[in-house]
């Protein structure tokens, strides 16, 4: 193996540290700082993404709520709760954990959530905010995928950016992200023509298409940053997209899974909500 490993559990602990220290200091001004997580229905993977969620609320000392509602929930029922959550003072951040049971309507549901507690920067506001690269909530994946991009210490102005996945959560605000760093960004999807060919142009390689080992060594560049957003469960294992004992061969960085890009969109989701709770502090 000749990649290096942009490791997502140390990462993720350092900042962790760092946002314990704004808890604690919210806290000595009588706020702390509180998460609310609504869950419908009982998806096993959106359980396990919610568990960790309350682990990592405890970890630093947010406060954390979840609302966990069965899956014959209606429309009305679920916007009433996320009202709810919008009038509560103790609660910062909310959450609408996807993917919703297929009866409900995700986009009117994400917009009904108030712009200021999204921390998932879904509400179609925050997401203007990031076509437009102005002041807003940045998505969890896409920003923690980024905080381990610069970790390499490489200069992305100027560098080929292939982003494979067109997902609201993570492909577009992904392209859009590295776009606002001055990358030469490609947008690849299912219909893409000749992909590997995309591939191999990119110094940086991000995938979430939510298929085991997809990403070949064949496919990627020599040197290239490889940032691997799937979970996928294979005989009881979690494998992400990229299949990594031939890509880390190749690549020059690389993110394992798990201990990748899952811990720190924990991370960044905490970190949202802490900014959340300061900016209402002290309003800016
Ligand atoms: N389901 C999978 N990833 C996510 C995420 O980042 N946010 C929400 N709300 N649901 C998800």
């Amino acid at each position: 193996m000749s990649a290096t490993i942009l490791d997502g559990k140390r990462m993720s602990a350092e900042l962790r540290a760092g946002l314990a220290g704004r808890v604690e200091a919210l806290k000595r001004q009588g706020i702390t700082p509180g998460l609310a997580v609504i869950l419908v229905g009982q998806d096993p993977a959106s359980e396990i993404y919610v568990r960790n969620k309350e682990n990592g609320c405890a970890e630093i000392g947010v406060y954390s709520r979840t609302a966990r509602m069965p899956e014959e929930t209606t429309q009305e029922e679920l916007e009433a709760q996320i009202e709810a959550f919008n009038r509560d003072e103790r609660i910062h951040g909310i959450l609408v954990q996807l993917p919703l049971p297929a009866h409900l309507d995700e986009q009117r549901a994400l917009a009904c959530v108030l712009p200021e507690k999204d921390v998932d920067g879904f509400h179609l506001v925050n997401a203007g905010h990031m076509l437009t690269g102005t002041p807003g909530v940045v998505a969890c994946t896409p920003r923690g995928a980024l905080h381990m991009i610069r970790q390499t210490g490489l200069a992305l102005s100027g560098l080929e950016a292939v982003v494979v996945g067109r997902s609201n959560i993570v492909g577009k605000p992904m392209a859009m992200l590295l776009l606002q760093e001055n990358c030469t960004v490609t947008l690849c999807h299912s219909r893409t023509r000749n992909l590997a060919e995309h591939t191999r142009r990119a110094d940086i390689l991000v995938v979430a298409v939510g298929k085991a080992g997809f990403i070949t060594g064949d496919m990627v560049k020599p040197g290239a940053v490889v940032i691997d957003v799937g979970i996928n469960r294979v005989d009881g294992k979690v494998r992400g997209d990229v299949d990594f004992d031939t890509v880390s061969e190749v690549a020059g960085w690389i993110t394992p899974v798990p201990g990748g890009v899952g811990r720190m969109t924990i991370t960044m989701l905490l970190e949202n909500t802490v900014e959340a709770a300061e900016k209402r502090t002290h309003g800016c």
